[in-house]
């Protein structure tokens, strides 16, 4: 009789925080909201320890999206937009099937969600992250973001698309976000690109410009691929007749497909001069493979590479193959996201130098060799932009690790990018490196500069901290000398930069940064192998939560969440070093 009485009780239809959202528990887990007035969005309560629940939209009856929510269930970390915009006019309902357990039974009631859930008619997407919003790295406005994708120049625009769950700021819900900038440091924000769709979630994936309507959706149509992450990983594409701002996806998806590979994704499109061909090179389990077309709809199985080769302590992910000059030639450079496996846990980016024929990549390299792009924690998911200018190669890596990148002290959003870096190869002794070095947009980032002369003797940076510049340092070494630099706040939050003569390498340790305890992961010092010696030269980018480092032969990417900016920088050891300091204000 009592269960009777609760059922009738949930049946009841309550009124929730806005007028215009009528709420009815149809069971323990299943509730039913009626959406009515103008307003475009409605505000999802999130609880990021709540188990998701399953949220569907319907209009006029037909389910038109679906989204996984982890809805509140004792209290509210954020509210996230569900934006209705779409079905403007339609009958809308949200059809929500709780999955959280109720391990003592309760009313579905009781729920915060249902109460804090709002509409608004338009959202707010100020800044309200306090500390840790990046000054000069793109991030999202809210939401989760891990890899960069479609990224291709086009008009003047460079396009930033990105992996992107507009319902929770941790992974899930994969659709591509998209932004839009003319000159890499400054961006736009633009709507979603791309939501999944029947054949899975939208993973990563690249895009071209089809100059010449190879594949029949228009001249100069951008031309994305990004892979359908459902029962299986297939391929799919979409095109975009309006610069990117809308896209319509092809109704023969997918168009590759391979039995029996579970890890068969992040497409990467290029254009191969040599056979006048689309290519494509994905990740394939433990190697990459290439594919042809004439036309970006109908591929050929061209080879694979890479199962003796490098690293395989992860899943070989976000391939890119690249063409830079070296030395009057031009060499073939794969780059190779594997996660974990990275040199300093996790995920990590290494990279074969060689040739590519059209068909085959071959690597110079003895099998054994790894090579790493970069020598710090958090830069992952690196690849390049297509069609860019002047014949650069720029590319861009999200700069986070997924040992932690779920758990980084951020709540608005999750995940930032790192600063778009040009690619080059130069000679280090006898080898032929990958140098990554920040591309020239982000020096016109720098304020007036200040110049300091360091010796032992501290020397603060602002007197009011602040958050965002880029340090030159300067120095020379007598042989068999290292050099310690150690920047700090005032709570005595540090992160300490070596150059070690014996090992010969440049390390960076952020264990005592600030906040570290977030993950057992994140405490750490890397290393990266330098020319320790003579004349040094060290860019260091700091942002709120972010430090970048550049010598002459290595980039190192770490996060750090200090308490507090750090502004002071001191020197150990007996070298002194010419600094100049660029504040960075955007
Ligand atoms: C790399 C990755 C890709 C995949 C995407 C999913 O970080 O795992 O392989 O396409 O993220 O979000």
């Amino acid at each position: 009789m009592k269960r009777l009485l609760t059922l009738m009780a949930l049946m009841l239809p309550v009124l929730a925080g806005a007028q215009s959202l009528t709420v009815t528990h149809l069971s323990e887990t299943h509730t039913m909201i009626q959406v009515s007035g103008k307003d475009r969005y409605v505000m999802l309560p999130v609880q990021e320890t709540a188990q998701e629940a399953t949220v569907k939209v319907l209009s006029n009856g037909q389910a038109v999206l679906k989204a996984n929510v982890s809805l509140a269930i004792d209290k509210t970390d954020y509210l996230v937009p569900l934006d209705l915009g779409k079905w403007a006019g339609s009958s809308i309902l949200l059809d929500i099937k709780m999955t959280q357990g109720r391990g003592v039974r309760r009313d579905p009631s009781d729920d915060v969600c249902w109460s804090e859930m709002v509409t608004l008619p338009a959202i707010d997407s100020a800044n309200k992250e306090k500390l840790y919003r990046p000054t000069y790295h793109f991030s999202p406005q809210w939401g989760w973001m891990n890899d960069p994708n479609g990224m291709v120049y086009k008009d003047g625009e460079w396009h930033l698309f990105y992996q992107y769950n507009p319902y929770g700021s941790f992974w899930g819900n994969m659709h591509w976000g998209h932004a839009v900038s003319k000159d890499l440091v400054n961006w736009e924000h633009l709507d979603v690109a791309l939501a999944p769709d029947d054949l899975g979630a939208i993973f990563s994936g690249s895009a071209v410009v089809d100059e010449n309507n190879t594949a029949g959706f228009g001249r100069g149509a951008i031309i994305a691929m990004y892979t359908s992450d459902g029962d299986n990983q297939t391929q799919s594409i979409a095109y975009s007749l309006d610069n990117g701002r809308t896209f319509t996806k092809y109704a023969g998806n997918p168009v590759i497909m391979a039995e029996d590979t579970p890890d068969f994704r992040d497409p990467k499109l290029f254009w191969d001069d040599q056979t006048r061909q689309w290519k494509v090179v994905l990740a394939a389990g433990q190697e990459v493979q290439f594919y042809s077309s004439d036309n970006l709809r109908d591929w050929t199985y061209d080879s694979s590479f890479g199962l003796s080769y490098g690293n395989h302590n992860g899943v070989w992910e976000c391939p890119d193959l690249i063409r830079l000059p070296f030395e009057g030639k031009d060499k073939w450079v794969l780059l190779l996201n594997i996660n974990p496996g990275g040199p300093f846990g996790g995920s990590a980016t290494q990279y074969f130098v060689g040739s590519y024929d059209g068909k085959t990549f071959k690597c110079d390299d003895l099998p054994t060799v790894t090579r790493w792009m970069d020598y710090g924690k958090d830069h992952y998911a690196a690849v390049t932009w297509s069609n860019a200018p002047e014949g650069r190669t720029v590319a861009i890596a999200w700069m986070s690790n997924w040992q932690y990148a779920n758990s980084v002290p951020t709540t608005q959003f999750r995940s930032s990018n790192s600063v778009p870096r040009d690619l080059s190869l130069i000679r280090k002794g006898k080898e032929v490196i990958l140098r990554s070095t920040p591309s020239r947009e982000v020096e016109a980032l720098r304020g007036n500069p200040v110049q300091y002369t360091l010796s032992t003797a501290p020397v603060e940076l602002f007197e009011a901290p602040a958050k965002a510049y880029e340090l030159v340092l300067r120095f020379t070494l007598q042989k068999k000398e290292g050099a310690t630099f150690v920047l700090s706040n005032e709570s005595g939050e540090q992160v300490v930069f070596s150059y070690e003569p014996e090992s010969q390498t440049f390390s960076m340790d952020r264990r005592g940064s600030g906040m570290v305890k977030f993950s057992k992961k994140f405490a750490a010092v890397t290393t990266a192998p330098t020319r320790v010696g003579g004349r040094m030269e060290l860019r260091l980018l700091v942002d709120s939560a972010s430090i970048e480092a550049f010598g002459e032969d290595f980039a190192m990417t770490n996060l750090v969440f200090p308490s507090a900016p750090y502004n002071t920088l001191r020197l150990y050891g007996n070298a002194k070093a010419d600094v100049t300091l660029y504040p960075i204000a955007k």
